[in-house]
């Protein structure tokens, strides 16, 4: 192996140097970088006897439609100015995957820097997701909300226990670890959040967090909305529409199943009127996570799809197999497997004969399965080949809703 665990004592402050190199953390930012990293498994990678990358991942789950999964999610990948494209970063992350891998993740998880670097570890693109930057006063939403309490980075345990309790859909992210909610809350510039407590005063039931927030009038960007029912959304909602006196944009991500369009007056009015400026409001769209399957065998038991029943041979490449050392824990998935999709699915090793069959790279083969795109799409821009006969089979088969993220890492 190349790397060793990252000692605090000894290699804190070649961290920090790498952090503030490729512009993570400023000068007096050491302190919420080290929060972060207490919430993650850290490894390091020396060259000529000088730390020169760091990669590390945190446990979570990953809901697949009702089930949820064990997860690593990737969550920061640096190599110093020194280190640059000798191999560190991409020989650290698959080592950091194997280890998780090993001990229980069935699927990985990244934000990409670019497209195409992590595909060689076996990762394929998630579905797009949307960014929507509204005049808040243009919110029609029939609810005028009880005074909510403020929150402050000091709240970080409250919000984090609302994050895990959160309303779940498809694709969505849980991270465990509250370090890493604490860090992102410290990161905020003039961070705020608002929310309710439950009768008891226990527990908050429902909050968002604005990690960003410019001037007096904006632009606001809310990092994270977490509610158990859609009426507490609406609450949500009108909250920043109550902002909107004062404040002339505010960015979210749209939550999965709301077409926030559907809540806002006058859209392309607005679009046309605020073009070009600083409170431009917008729509973008952009597929920036990526994952891959760990465990084929367990992810296909874990798989239950009412709507038909496909069986066929895969024969899986995965890439990850070359960055790893001979002594890791776990050496990918690459193999011939039979899988059956349907209301009981599985993966079992070797192929059966009289089945068709389906080439895929663990990446595109885990964008299908996870309903980022059907089968019939991804043969013709991804590496997925099989008969036309299966690929509709497959097609009717995975009608999985778009997942979407709902947890940056
Ligand atoms: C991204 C980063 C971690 C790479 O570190 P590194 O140690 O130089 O990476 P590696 O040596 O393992 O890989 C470099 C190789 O990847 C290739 N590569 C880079 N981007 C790529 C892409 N989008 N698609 C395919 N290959 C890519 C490079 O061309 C290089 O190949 P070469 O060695 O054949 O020339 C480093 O540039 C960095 O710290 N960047 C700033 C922080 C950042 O964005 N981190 C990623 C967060 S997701």
């Amino acid at each position: 192996m190349i790397h060793r665990l990252y000692d605090r004592e000894r290699d804190q402050k070649d961290c920090h140097r790498i952090w503030r190199e490729v512009g993570w953390i400023d000068k007096d930012q050491g302190k919420i970088m080290d929060t972060f990293l207490a919430g993650c498994r850290v490894l390091v990678g020396d060259l000529n006897g000088r730390l020169e990358s760091l990669a590390v991942s945190s446990p979570g789950s990953l809901r697949y439609l009702e089930q949820d999964l064990p997860f690593c999610a990737v969550c920061g990948v640096t190599t110093g100015y020194a280190g640059r494209k000798q191999g560190l970063a991409g020989r650290l992350t698959a080592e950091l995957i194997a280890l998780d891998a090993a001990e229980g993740a069935l699927v990985a998880g990244l934000g990409m820097f670019e497209q195409g670097y992590y595909d060689r570890l076996g990762f394929g693109t998630g579905s797009y997701e949307s960014w929507i930057g509204l005049d808040p006063s243009s919110l029609k939403i029939d609810i005028h909300p009880p005074a909510p309490i403020r929150l402050t980075k000091d709240d970080y345990v409250l919000v984090h226990r609302s994050r895990l309790r959160r309303l779940q859909a498809h694709g969505n992210t849980t991270l465990f670890r509250e370090e890493l909610t604490r860090a992102e809350m410290e990161w905020s510039k003039k961070g705020f959040g608002l929310g309710y407590m439950d009768p008891d005063g226990e527990n908050l039931t429902h909050h968002f967090w604005c990690g960003h927030a410019e001037g007096e009038n904006g632009p606001y960007s809310v990092s994270w909305m977490s509610y158990t029912d859609y009426f507490q959304f609406l609450e949500l909602l009108a909250l920043i529409r109550n902002l909107g006196d004062q404040v002339s944009l505010v960015r979210l991500n749209e939550p999965p199943a709301i077409q926030i369009q559907d809540l806002i007056r006058t859209p392309f009015r607005h679009m046309r009127k605020t073009r070009k400026s600083k409170f431009e409001t917008s729509h973008q769209a952009l597929a920036y996570w990526q994952i891959r399957i760990c465990d084929l065998e367990k992810c296909m038991a874990k798989t239950f799809l009412p709507w038909g029943i496909v069986s066929f041979n895969l024969e899986l490449k995965d890439p990850i197999e070359e960055y790893l050392e001979k002594d890791a824990p776990w050496r990918g998935i690459a193999g011939s497997y039979t899988v059956t999709l349907g209301p009981e699915s599985r993966a079992e090793k070797g192929h059966r004969s009289g089945l068709p069959v389906l080439e895929a790279s663990v990446g595109a083969f885990t964008r299908m399965w996870f309903g980022v795109r059907p089968a019939s799409g991804l043969a013709v821009t991804d590496d997925l080949a099989g008969p036309e006969d299966l690929l509709k089979q497959l097609d009717e088969v995975l009608r999985l809703p778009t997942p979407s993220n709902d947890w940056e890492y």
